[in-house]
């Protein structure tokens, strides 16, 4: 199972060893450890990786799931 948690005025982290993450053309990132960590702050040097730059900027953000939220746009 896989799980995208999002961390408080941080990244998402993903945990789980059935994912991958791919670029605009389908090629591979390196994923050298598990839990790994999606920027959300959009301030990464390393992205799509946090690489902590967040908790230099502030970044505040929302972290509570919406009653009635769910899937946004679909690309397929
Ligand atoms: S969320 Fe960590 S650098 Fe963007």
């Amino acid at each position: 199972m896989t799980t995208i948690k999002v961390l408080q005025n941080g990244p998402y982290q993903v945990e789980g060893e059935d994912v991958t993450a791919v670029d605009t053309s389908g090629a591979k990132f390196a994923v050298v450890k598990r839990p790994f960590y999606l920027c959300r702050c959009g301030a990464s040097k390393n992205k799509p990786f946090c690489d902590g730059t967040h908790a230099k900027i502030g970044f505040k953000a929302a972290e509570t799931a919406v009653p009635g939220g769910g899937v946004g746009p679909s690309k397929s």
